[in-house]
């Protein structure tokens, strides 16, 4: 399927290439790293304080960059290879990323997880699994509301650490700029931590027996996943017997870090211009998002990112018709350059089957290049019992497995997952082989936003995609 899929991008990108310019694109000046200021923005605090926050962002932009150019760009070849069917994104952490989650035992289990997990995808899907966080900077959160109501009081909501506390008191919510000072340090203290435990070879794929799986080896599903454990620890002992693979390549991995590019003047502060090539970076992380609630053709934050060279995710959610998605994609990659666009769908069960076909017949049309990925987490919000949100297990695996298949029957190529989780044992999401209920929510219900796949859900999703991919390749 996959060189028939490069044969049509190839066509349809000289068809692209050809489309006359948008409407939109005309009426654009020229991007400047502060053009976005022009537009409507929304999503954004209001600080009480305005000189405190400029200063604070004068601060930042003479902080150092907290990733490279080179790596940016490494990336970017990665993601070009996902669209074109030869890897797969696999991407994931916190809704909200916390300040005091920034510890050694917090982000050594974070890392762990996505590891452990890519290696099973990685088995299953047999390809290179391009591993992002979403951690060093996932710091702000858009709101549906302004304001909540907590214990009895109409309160500012929680915008994520990087602008107030979540603590529900009034005095609390104020947003605070120098709370984006200590997100830049959170942010560099926690990379510093990934980057080391990744070098000194935390990443060792030897031992997946080492890997804490206590928790889901209680389940009556543990025997098909110990099959696959046993599976990949006996390709890497092949391996290195036959001396294909040196033992210490495989501790070394690549890892990004991602975040939703949601506080503009944050984002603006991170962003460099290389001199080499006079294109402008966001170097405060590898790849950042458009969410769904910010993804307007006419608002700030498309104007940002259009200026912007590194990896772009957009979140598209159930109330995105084609037309806008074309024309976003219009102005966020005009060249059409393969490995900027990462396509995250968020419909939903009730929407997928619907929705998806639409989009991506659309993109296919058009000729753009893209990576789509499924993010089967944000669509899928319901109300517990005791007023909690949750996520069911069983409606995030069905809209991976509706993803899948939809991409596969259009011939296109679902090239990534996007999840909240966490490497802790909590309890946010019900269901999966440990078979949370409602009534267990408040043992461990920690999220300060929306709630993530345990340490157990995140890797046996992993070892039911895999399934899923081998079920098809057999
Ligand atoms: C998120 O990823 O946490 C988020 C808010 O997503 P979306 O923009 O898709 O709602
Ligand atoms: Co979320």
């Amino acid at each position: 399927m996959r060189p028939e899929v490069a044969a049509r991008v190839n066509i349809n990108e000289f068809n692209m290439l050809k489309m006359t310019k948008t409407a939109e694109q005309k009426t654009r000046g020229e991007w400047a790293v502060d053009s976005w200021q022009r537009y409507r923005v929304v999503q954004q605090p209001e600080y009480p304080d305005v000189e405190a926050y400029h200063s604070v962002l004068q601060k930042i932009h003479t902080f150092p960059p907290l990733v490279s150019i080179g790596e940016v760009e490494k990336l970017r070849a990665k993601i070009a290879d996902a669209s074109a069917g030869r890897a797969f994104v696999l991407q994931g952490g916190d809704c909200a990323e916390r300040f005091i989650d920034c510890n050694e035992h917090m982000i050594a289990n974070r890392l762990k997880i996505l590891l452990q997990m890519s290696v099973i995808l990685t088995y299953g899907i047999r390809m290179p699994i391009i591993k992002v966080g979403r951690i060093a900077g996932q710091y702000a959160k858009p709101r549906s509301k302004n304001n909540e109501h907590v214990n009895g009081l109409d309160i500012p909501s929680y915008r994520g650490d990087c602008v107030n506390s979540f603590e529900p008191d009034p005095l609390a919510r104020v947003a605070d700029p120098q709370r984006l000072l200590q997100s830049y340090y959170y942010s560099s203290m926690t990379l510093n931590y990934i980057r080391a435990m990744i070098d000194g070879g935390f990443a060792d794929l030897h031992h997946p027996y080492h890997w804490n799986l206590h928790s889901i080896e209680q389940t009556k599903k543990w025997p098909a996943y110990r099959n696959v454990v046993d599976r990949i620890l006996d390709a890497v002992n092949f391996m290195e017997a036959f001396g294909g693979t040196r033992p210490e390549s495989l501790g070394k991995v690549d890892f990004y870090v991602s975040h939703e590019g949601l506080l503009l003047g944050y984002e603006e502060a991170l962003t460099r211009k290389d001199p080499v090539s006079g294109r402008y970076y966001n170097l405060g992380a590898h790849t950042v998002w458009i969410g769904d609630r910010t993804r307007a053709i006419d608002g700030a934050h498309v104007e940002y990112f259009r200026g912007i060279a590194n990896p772009v995710g957009i979140k598209v959610g159930p109330g995105c018709e084609a037309d806008e998605l074309l024309e976003l994609l219009a102005v966020l990659n005009p060249k059409n350059e393969p490995g900027r666009i990462i396509l995250i769908t968020r419909f939903g069960i009730n929407h997928v089957e619907q929705k998806l076909p639409q989009v991506v017949q659309a993109v296919q049309k058009a000729g753009f290049q893209v990576a789509w990925s499924c993010d089967p987490m944000h669509g899928n919000i319901i109300s517990s019992n005791g007023n909690r949100k949750t996520r069911d297990f069983s409606d995030i695996l069905t809209e991976f497995q509706h993803c899948f298949r939809i991409h596969k029957e259009l011939e296109s190529f679902l090239a990534g997952a996007h999840f909240e989780l966490t490497g802790e044992d909590v309890t946010e999401c019900i269901g999966g082989a440990v078979e949370l209920k409602d009534d267990d929510l408040a043992k461990n219900y920690e999220t300060y936003c929306d709630p993530r796949l345990n340490y157990a859900q995140s890797l046996e999703i992993a070892f039911l995609i895999t399934q899923l991919f081998q079920e098809n390749n057999a």
